[in-house]
């Protein structure tokens, strides 16, 4: 019988691809716990239950994740960070409120302005131009919304960002603590950095962490970790985003995790990193000086991170992500100083070193807000060529990597400037199509879209 999914993941896994991508586990290192069909549970009054009340071995092994990171508690996810930054977002900012927002944050930060009809003051990045990428959040940007925007009690931002840069959170949560807000951190890129002594996370109110993008767990499985709330309130709202049938083999694989890191997995993954900053000497890469960096990110910078990152698959290498002018490689204490070689070895076959980086211009000022994200994302929707957008206001953001911050968010007006930039970074090509609100009466620039997709739903 014919298993198409199945059956290309076999073929795949069988090539034996060097992954440096997610999950952190790059299928090597044991992520499951052993016998897992026999361990698929169900709530049975043994098994525990995520969000009852508590008391169970569940509660025990969140426990332990929380006393190792320093917070007073903490929520298994079984719907990656995903779930992590809406139910954080409840926690904190409630329904109706409003948040000041990174302006780089991750679409499930701008689905949750939706689902909550929140109201976003976007804190904007300094443009770091030799390296092409926004860098840290500054405690002052924070400082002036929350001076100008009393109303605002909840401040959301990503550190480390897909390139690893990591904002000062300390700072910024003594900023956000005297204006009598709440710092809510997405470290999903950051699971990893506690292990590696970093304390940063430590002053933030809620923070998410995707456990299967650095550590070795299953994917999705992530965790949310919270000071001064109680785990009644972290299982009510996670349980708003969450399967009432949660995953017993995600959660024990997080139980898992933890205990791998505590005896051997955090001295691999110091292997790992001193093996990121040789090759991050080696080759043309983001390095720690300006700004501070995850340790253990690789972020090369090349002439064309696309064909480069191409390249790379075609010899059975697979990156986490590419862009224009990087390509990002998330390594693990999967990942051994051979496996790390043989990337070395295929970058300098490559002629990586000496390539002259291609860099990003910044992004054009904002675009003026036309109506809320909420009303936005539910907003009927037609689908229209980007060149023939200007005046429409995005129904979705409209996020090219890089520069990895939304140039359009949904309910924003697009303008003769982000057209103009989006044709500059090379997004905005003759075939390239957005969806914009539709208000009734216009046709869309595809057929079959223009059946199915501009009908108010
Ligand atoms: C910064 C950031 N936040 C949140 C998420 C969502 O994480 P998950 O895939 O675990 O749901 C991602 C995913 O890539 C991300 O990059």
């Amino acid at each position: 019988m014919p298993t198409p999914l199945y059956d290309s993941l076999k073929r795949l896994a069988a090539e034996n691809p060097l992954r440096f991508d997610m999950p952190g586990h790059h299928g090597v290192l044991q992520a499951a716990p052993l016998g897992a069909l026999a361990l698929d549970f169900t709530e049975t009054g043994y098994t525990g239950d995520l969000f009852g009340p508590g008391g169970d071995a569940i509660e025990a092994a969140e426990q332990m994740w929380a006393a190792r990171f320093g917070f007073d508690s903490c929520l298994f996810l079984t719907g990656g960070s995903t779930q992590g930054v809406h139910t954080g977002l409840a926690l904190l900012a409630g329904a109706g409120g409003a948040v000041a927002l990174d302006r780089g944050s991750h679409r499930s930060a701008y689905h949750a302005l939706a689902l909550l009809d929140l109201t976003p003051h976007y804190l904007l990045r300094p443009w770091l131009d030799q390296e092409g990428v926004t860098g840290p959040i500054q405690p002052e940007t924070v400082e002036k919304i929350l001076a100008r925007r009393p109303e605002v009690k909840t401040v959301c931002i990503t550190s480390p960002t897909y390139y690893g840069i990591l904002s000062d959170l300390p700072v910024i949560a003594q900023v956000c603590h005297a204006h009598g807000a709440r710092l809510m951190v997405d470290g999903a890129h950051g699971a990893h950095l506690p292990f590696l002594g970093y304390e940063g996370y430590r002053a933030a109110d809620v923070v998410v962490m995707s456990a299967h993008k650095t550590l070795p767990a299953l994917g999705q499985s992530a965790l949310l970790f919270a000071n001064g709330l109680t785990m009644a309130e972290l299982r009510r709202m996670g349980s708003l985003y969450g399967s009432s049938s949660p995953s017993y083999l995600l959660m024990a694989g997080l139980d898992v995790a933890r205990d791998y890191m505590e005896r051997e997995g955090t001295q691999r993954y110091e292997e790992t990193v001193r093996q990121v900053a040789r090759l991050r000497r080696r080759f043309p890469a983001l390095g720690p000086g300006k700004v501070e960096l995850d340790p253990a990110r690789l972020t090369i910078q090349c002439a064309d991170g696309f064909a480069l990152a191409e390249a790379l698959r075609r010899r059975n290498i697979f990156p986490e992500m590419a862009d224009r002018g990087h390509v990002v490689f998330l390594l693990t204490c999967a990942d051994g100083p051979g496996r790390l070689e043989m990337l070395a070895r295929a970058l300098e076959e490559l002629g990586v070193e000496g390539q002259p980086p291609a860099l990003c211009p910044p992004p054009p000022p904002l675009p003026e807000p036309a109506m809320s994200p909420r009303q936005a994302l539910f907003a009927p929707r037609r689908t229209l060529l980007l060149s023939r957008s200007e005046g429409q206001v995005s129904a979705g953001q409209i996020a090219p990597y890089p520069p990895g911050v939304p140039v359009v968010a949904p309910g924003e007006r697009l303008e003769k400037k982000h057209l103009v930039y989006l044709k500059e970074i090379g997004y905005n090509r003759s075939d390239t199509t957005i969806e914009v609100v539709y208000n009734g009466t216009e046709k869309g620039d595809h057929d079959e879209t223009d059946h199915c997709d501009c009908q108010p739903r």
